[in-house]
């Protein structure tokens, strides 16, 4: 067997897969964010870790633990883990969604410039990658910057603890800012900006290299043999576009989690001109191009429990019948924006409400306006060349049929509904298998173990997408027209 780790933002989620790709088990266990200041989102990777082993053990109840074979975990992007020479860890992670780095990015983009930028990473500074965060922790922390020994990203600190081996992969060493994305190394000019040596960093891997053995001690804890292997693992969108068939050529995968990202597959590197969306290696060993938004099924989790009190999503979705043809609006930039604004201070916002708008209207407008903010990076996805008509969805939002059905006439593409919805993990438990050799390669095992609820794929319906593309005429003025109100 398997297991299968999608260490999140909300909490890690786990999967106990057999070798033949049947779901035996799955767990969720959630951790708490903190926001200490403005701008700013932290957690303690010690919880990542503590929750991690704790769902292992309700993930193996039932089980004969001694048939685990291998584990892979995907991960949340970009976060900044340091360690002392100590292995403590030195303070809480800065996450993703963290947009304390204005001045860093800033400078970066501008004072360094986004030409040599690119050149050197194949992509431009955006406040949640890595290096701008070590800048500001030099800058703000320089304590802290001093005892750092090792920086590394959530998943490596699990793979870390699990087995001592310190290592990352290229998939989600692209989001650190720190690697030559091309050459598939790390990058010495921006180590030399960042004031940082290739011993503070992982070693680099592919996603379904062996990173190590779980450690005599933990292997116990859980019932494990003590040949168990862990591998290096990936950012958990190229982990998701593995557990969603996503791999090779010219493929796509929506992910509507607590971010949303479109994410293109490609056996080449894209060099993108205006590197408004992200340029990274894939985990199947080629590279992708991705357009990331903070906040997407965060969107209606905020509106639905938070404003409106209401849990019953579907309850609230059903009475949304008539589509293309809402007056509301609703920017979803509740932290701020990654692609294609690299904004963190704009602003969520409704607008276009009159005395007859209903709950329902603004609940709709919500779901509309994470469909619009993704078809902002489609565009510019289709304005590079790459033509994208079908795509899968994974994610907590995706779990809902009026969403995938907004989707799909907001932007006019074709989507494909997997058999197992928990991308991420499923794509974690692959690259174990593959590390385990059961498969000649990723894509292989990937395209072998992925399969489709083909009764759920969902045509755009070319009269809504007409309504809506006049809806997204209109919302595209909406961001330029707002944002210097931040
Ligand atoms: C991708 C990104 C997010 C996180 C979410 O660039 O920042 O999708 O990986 O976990």
């Amino acid at each position: 067997m398997y297991i299968g780790i999608d260490l999140g933002t909300s909490g890690v989620k786990l999967l106990l897969m057999s070798e033949d790709g049947k779901i035996i088990n799955k767990v969720t266990k959630h951790y708490g964010i903190s926001y200490p200041g403005p701008l700013m989102s932290e957690q303690d990777p010690h919880d990542w870790f503590d929750q991690t082993i704790a769902g292992i053990k309700e993930l193996l109840n039932g089980s004969d633990a001694k048939k685990v074979r291998a584990i892979g975990a995907g991960g949340q992007m970009h976060g900044l883990v340091m360690l002392d020479n100590i292995d403590e860890v030195i303070r809480p992670a800065i996450l993703w969604n963290d947009g304390r780095t204005i001045a860093e990015t800033d400078y970066l983009n501008n004072k360094t410039g986004k030409d040599k930028l690119a050149s050197w990473t194949g992509n431009i500074a955006f406040a949640g990658f890595t290096a701008p965060k070590i800048l500001w922790v030099k800058e703000h922390e320089p304590e802290n910057f001093k005892r750092a020994v090792k920086i590394m990203l959530p998943k490596d600190y699990l793979v870390y603890r699990l087995t001592g081996a310190f290592t990352t992969d290229y998939s989600d060493a692209s989001g650190m800012l720190l690697l030559d994305v091309k050459n598939r190394k790390w990058s010495e000019d921006m180590l030399g900006i960042c004031g940082v040596n290739e011993d503070m960093l992982p070693a680099l891997h592919e996603s379904s290299d062996i990173a190590g053995t779980v450690k005599k001690d933990i292997a116990e804890e859980l019932g494990l043999s003590n040949d168990v292997i862990v591998c290096a693992g990936a950012g958990d969108n190229a982990a998701a576009a593995i557990g969603t068939g996503t791999v090779g050529d010219g493929r796509c995968n929506i992910s509507l989690g607590t971010s949303g990202t479109i994410f293109i597959s490609s056996t080449d590197y894209t060099g993108l001109k205006n590197n408004a969306i992200h340029s990274f290696a894939h985990a199947d060993g080629g590279w992708h191009v991705m357009g990331c938004m903070l906040s997407a099924a965060s969107c209606n989790s905020w509106w639905m429990d938070g404003i409106l009190g209401d849990s019953d999503y579907s309850a609230a979705q059903s009475k949304i019948t008539s589509l293309g043809t809402n007056r509301v609006f609703f920017l979803p930039y509740l932290l701020g924006e990654r692609s294609p604004h690299n904004d963190p201070e704009v602003r969520s916002m409704f607008i276009g409400m009159s005395p007859d708008t209903t709950r329902e209207d603004m609940t709709q407008a919500v779901l509309e306006g994470v469909a619009y903010g993704m078809r902002d990076s489609l565009e510019i996805i289709r304005a590079a060349g790459i033509s994208v008509t079908e795509t899968t969805i994974c994610g907590g939002g995706a779990k809902s049929p009026l969403w995938r059905r907004i989707i799909s006439d907001v932007m006019n593409i074709t989507v494909k509904v997997p058999s197992n919805d928990e991308g991420p993990a499923l794509g974690g438990a692959i690259l174990a298998a593959v590390a385990d050799g059961r498969y000649k390669d990723v894509i292989e095992a990937s395209r072998t173990l992925v399969s489709y609820r083909d009764e759920l794929t969902i045509e755009p319906d070319p009269e809504t997408s007409a309504r809506y593309n006049t809806g997204y005429r209109f919302f595209r003025k909406l961001y330029p027209s707002i944002k210097d109100l931040f």
